[in-house]
Formats: C-alpha cells, structure tokens, sequence
C-alpha cells in the first residue's frame, strides 16, 4: 500500500473538479456487473462521454511524469480512469466488495488487476464519513487523503466507502496490470529503485561503482521478472 502525495498539481486539481462539478452523472449501479444492485449508491461520469475521455488523459499525463507510481507499480496496462460522486444528502455509499480479477476494456482489450488506485479529488475536509476502507484480518485501514493525492493498493483487499454523510465526495479509480506480478517481486524492485534513488541525490555516491552495479542489478532483475 502507498500513499502518493500531489499526483495531480494545483491547476489540474481545479480544472478537474470545476468539470465534475458541472457535470451529468448517471448511477453507479450501471457498472455493478455481477454484484446486487444494492451493493452501492453514488454516481459515476458515463466511462466513453467526452468529459470522461477528457479526464482520463489528464490523470494519465499526471502519473506518466509520476516516477514513484512507476517505479511502484511498473504498470504494463492501466484501464481507463473512472470517477465517481458520493453525495451526503443521498448518504451514497460503497459496501464490502472484491474488484473483479480482468477489466474488459472498449476496445477488446483487457487488464489483469493486480492494483487499485484511488486518486482522492475532494480534500477531506470538503466531506463527512466516505472513507475508503481496506479490510484486513489484523485491523482495517480507513483512507481518506488530501485531493490530488493517491492510494495504490493490491486489488484483491475487501474493501468499501463508508456512506458520506455531508458533503460531497469526488474521486477517480482504476485498476492496473503491472509488467511484475508476484507482488514479492515487485515490492523488492520498490525497494531498491527508491534506495537507488536516494544514493543518487546524494553526491558523495552518485557516481560511485557500487551504484553503477546495483543499478545494473536493479535492471537485471526487471529483466528477469517483467512480462510484456
Ligand atoms: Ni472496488
């Protein structure tokens, strides 16, 4: 799980939230596939309008210049962004679910979800309750974070959003498939990339030989690991 801070900048942030604001949402329960309709109540941004279409390059161009997500997630695949709307007055809600394994996308593709993002688009100040929760058999985490920044999680957690009580609460989610499955592996490569990158900022090592290697080893071991 990892908390990535200010995906979108400031001026993204408001030009996608004065866009949702104005838009048409249709219900949520059009994309409950398999699950009881019941399961939730909130609205989402028709997935092939113009706005969506619109959106979706704008989150997308915000994580190609992100080298956090990328190095964290090593995405090969990522389905198209969704957003949604949780309105307090209607108390919208998300229960307990499990993403499904494959996203089949318009095109014919199709994506093996290997990760969940959620990028928060309202600070939480903005709302009461709709917290994203992520069940676990230890103790469950309750996410809400600032708007713009992001939760990447594995997507088979059972997770929900609790009802919003005030306000409203904007957000966009999508899953991704990632070039390393075994999530071992790619925790490991996290690992290392990140430690690489503070070796390199600090100039005493920059240049050094072992980096040179361990950044060879770091590529060497993509090599072996990713697919596709
Ligand atoms: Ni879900």
């Amino acid at each position: 799980m990892l908390h990535l801070k200010a995906v979108l900048n400031a001026a993204e942030l408001a030009h996608a939230r004065t866009a949702l604001e104005g838009a048409d949402w249709e219900d949520g329960r059009v994309t409950s596939g398999s699950l009881p309709e019941s399961i939730k109540r909130n609205g989402q941004l028709p997935q092939q309008g113009p706005l969506a279409q619109h959106l979706q390059q704008l989150v997308l161009q915000a994580l190609r210049r992100n080298q956090l997500f990328f190095s964290a997630a090593l995405p090969r695949h990522i389905a198209p962004p969704m957003f949604s709307r949780y309105d307090g007055e209607r108390q919208d809600y998300l229960d307990e679910h499990v993403d499904v394994a494959m996203r089949y996308l318009p095109d014919g593709g199709r994506v093996r979800t290997d990760l969940s993002c959620t990028l928060f688009l309202s600070n939480p100040e903005e709302y009461e309750g709709g917290e994203l929760v992520l069940a676990d058999s230890w103790r469950d985490e309750h996410v809400k974070l600032a708007a713009g920044d992001m939760l990447l999680y594995p997507a088979d957690k059972v997770h929900r959003v609790n009802p919003v009580s005030k306000g409203c609460r904007y957000a966009s989610f999508f899953w991704l498939e990632s070039m390393v499955r075994d999530e071992a592996q790619r925790r490991l490569l996290f690992q290392m990339d990140r430690d690489l990158m503070l070796l390199r900022i600090e100039e005493q090592h920059a240049s050094s030989t072992a980096v040179l290697g361990l950044t060879g080893a770091y590529h060497n071991l993509l090599r072996m690991w990713a697919q596709g």
